[in-house]
């Protein structure tokens, strides 16, 4: 067994040198074979990945140059390659927004320009818009209900925006018969004669509206923001209204949204808080809060009790946006001086809490041409009708002002420097009215009841001294005009006068401007107005300034034809090229810029890990 196995072991001796030197032929052979198959598969996965790179190269190309769609590169048929591919598509259609920012003058501004930012840029993302104020309204008359778009120029600007882009818009639900005319869900399809979006109508009780709307939006936050030296009035149950009733929009909102990255628009200074709320809810949601009013000083700022409270709201926002430059320094300027966040001005952002909110200017507009104008008559006839309507001689030159009655808007230093320039050029006493249409506003507020009764009995006291039988210098209608009205008005003046105190933009300004395609007639504006910054060719006054605004409306009314036409003709250039669809549009463009960047973000991080364990 021993010598068996011995030999056995000889043998295996035997064998194994046998083997061995077999052995050393067949490892050449190996070697070679495995740095052939090597040198292939090398060659093979160079000439792959040289023909996807080219590929993707080629794709990236032809998306950059408009050729081929971002989607196209979702077939790329290399798999280590797609998240690269998914994250290029994303930085492509971010540079296209970007592009199109860049460019934005290039594209014709309207609802169709909208329409494809929606479809291109957004790729038909939800979009939702919330406000106090409602955009069509349904009082009843007895037994008829009657549909009145209020006097407000969040709803001027917001409405064409809307009819263009559809969607739903959720607002207070304020009128009279506003509960008759939605259906289950509290909708109600707008406008009536061609439904183009829906309502969602929030329901507040009298109380609840009474503080959060009367209360601390319009006693309080109304004149701490307009510096128009009406003291702000702060009450704590105002402010519990106030949370209560942006919790009950956050709510709908929430309701209303479909996925989980909505972009909410939010309007004004009655949902400061809201734009936290919805955050808090949907991580996850771009939401772009736009306040309409002037932001002011930190000091003004700093005297409501509940200052950090509205700012943390805010900062909710993925953008804020403001009418000027101004009001955009005066917020960071706020945010430094009561909250512990990083203000960056240089890049226009605030981060806080670990979140961060765009802060840019955004200066709103009107539809242009404006949707009033269409079917009116010529200029010569609404001047015609006008003076018939107010039954005054068809040479009365007329002077034309147009507001919610309110505080803010100097309509009682408009009527001093009337009576000052009847004073100082008798001339025009009989050949000149001022016709000062004042939508009622906030009456149950003390402090506007007290101003109508201003406003009224400044206006008897003119009328008493200068006018006579058959004439009124001052023609006082205080009551609610629609905007086909209004737009008659406008075309009918011979000078418009703006005098706020303080004012976010003014859309009135513009309308008047937007209502002439005749090039005729002279704007006079209050420097105080966000408007006044675009519109240069106007007659600048300060309203506080009685000599200088009785001055201003001398010189509109002798000004020569060629002048205002000059003036007109720049301005409504400006209206025209700066309208709301480029208003809007912009805003949904940054969205667009943030969500493709965040998107790019994600996507690399959800890309890292996987290469590390693969
Ligand atoms: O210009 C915009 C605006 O002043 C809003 O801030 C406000 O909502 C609206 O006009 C009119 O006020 P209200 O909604 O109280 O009628």
């Amino acid at each position: 067994m021993l010598e068996g196995r011995q030999l056995g072991e000889l043998l295996i001796v035997h064998d194994m040198s046998f083997i061995e030197r077999r052995s050393a032929d067949t490892k050449k052979y190996i070697f070679y074979l495995f740095a052939a198959i090597a040198a292939v598969v090398a060659l093979l996965t160079v000439v792959i990945a040289e023909l996807s790179w080219r590929g993707l190269i080629a794709g990236v190309k032809a998306l950059i140059s408009g050729e081929r769609d971002a989607h196209a590169l979702d077939g790329t048929r290399v798999p280590e390659l797609r998240p690269i591919a998914r994250d290029l598509q994303a930085l492509v259609r971010d540079l296209a927004a970007e592009r199109r920012s860049r460019d934005e003058s290039q594209i014709g501004w309207g609802p169709d320009a909208l329409r494809r930012i929606l479809r291109e840029d957004l790729k038909g993302d939800e979009v939702l818009i919330v406000s106090n104020r409602e955009p069509y309204i349904h009082v009843r008359h007895g037994n008829v209900i009657e549909i009145q778009q209020p006097a407000s120029g969040l709803v001027t600007a917001l409405e064409p925006v809307m009819r263009a882009c559809s969607g739903t818009w959720i607002a207070h639900g304020s009128g009279s018969a506003d509960r008759e005319a939605v259906d289950v869900n509290d909708h109600v399809m707008v406008p009536p004669e061609h439904p183009a979006y829906r309502i969602r109508r929030v329901w507040l009780t009298k109380k609840e509206e009474q503080g959060y709307y009367y209360g601390f939006a319009n006693e309080g936050l109304w004149p701490l923001c307009h510096i128009a030296h009406v003291r702000p009035t702060f009450r704590a149950p105002d402010w519990e209204h106030y949370c209560t009733v942006n919790r009950r929009f956050a709510d709908v909102v929430c309701d209303e949204a479909r996925t989980e990255d909505p972009i909410v628009l939010v309007h004004d200074y009655h949902l400061a808080l809201l734009p936290r709320l919805v955050r808090q809810r949907l991580p996850r949601a771009t939401i772009i809060t736009f306040w309409h009013i002037p932001w002011p000083n930190p000091e003004a700022f700093g005297i409501l009790p509940w200052r950090e409270a509205v700012l943390e709201g805010l900062l909710g926002s993925s953008i804020l946006g403001f009418h000027t430059q101004f009001h955009c320094h005066n917020f960071f300027d706020t945010v430094d001086r009561f909250l512990e966040a990083r203000v960056d001005r240089e890049s226009s952002t605030i981060i806080h809490g670990g979140e961060q909110t765009e802060v840019r200017r955004y200066p709103i507009s009107i539809e242009y041409p404006p949707a009033a104008l269409a079917g009116q008559p010529t200029v010569t006839e609404c001047g015609s009708q006008i003076r018939a309507r107010l039954g005054v001689s068809a040479d009365l030159r007329l002077g034309l002002g147009i507001d919610r009655l309110d505080y803010t808007k100097g309509i009682l230093e408009r009527f001093m420097a009337i009576e000052r320039l009847l004073e100082l050029e008798p001339r025009w006493i009989g050949k000149f009215s001022f016709v000062q249409i004042a939508a009622p506003s906030r009456s149950s507020i003390d402090e506007y009841q007290g101003f109508e009764a201003k406003v009224r009995a400044l206006a008897d006291q003119i009328n008493g001294r200068f006018g006579r039988e058959g004439y009124q210098p001052v023609i006082l209608k205080v009551e609610h005009h629609d905007a086909r009205q209004v737009y008659t008005y406008y075309r009918a003046a011979d000078v418009c006068y703006v005098s706020s105190l303080h004012d976010g933009m003014n859309l009135v300004a513009k309308e008047f401007v937007a209502a002439r395609e005749d090039e005729r007639g002279v704007l006079v504006l209050s420097q105080f107005t966000g408007a006044a910054r675009e519109l240069s060719e106007a007659l600048i006054v300060n309203p506080y300034d009685i000599e200088q605004s009785a001055a201003a409306i001398q010189l509109a009314l002798a000004m020569p034809p060629e002048e205002q036409r000059a003036r007109m003709r720049s301005m409504r250039n400006l209206i025209q090229e700066f309208n709301v669809y480029r208003w809007a549009g912009r805003m949904l463009i940054d969205a667009a810029r943030m969500r493709h960047r965040s998107r790019v973000l994600s996507h690399a991080r959800s890309a890292r890990p996987q290469a590390v364990s693969r």
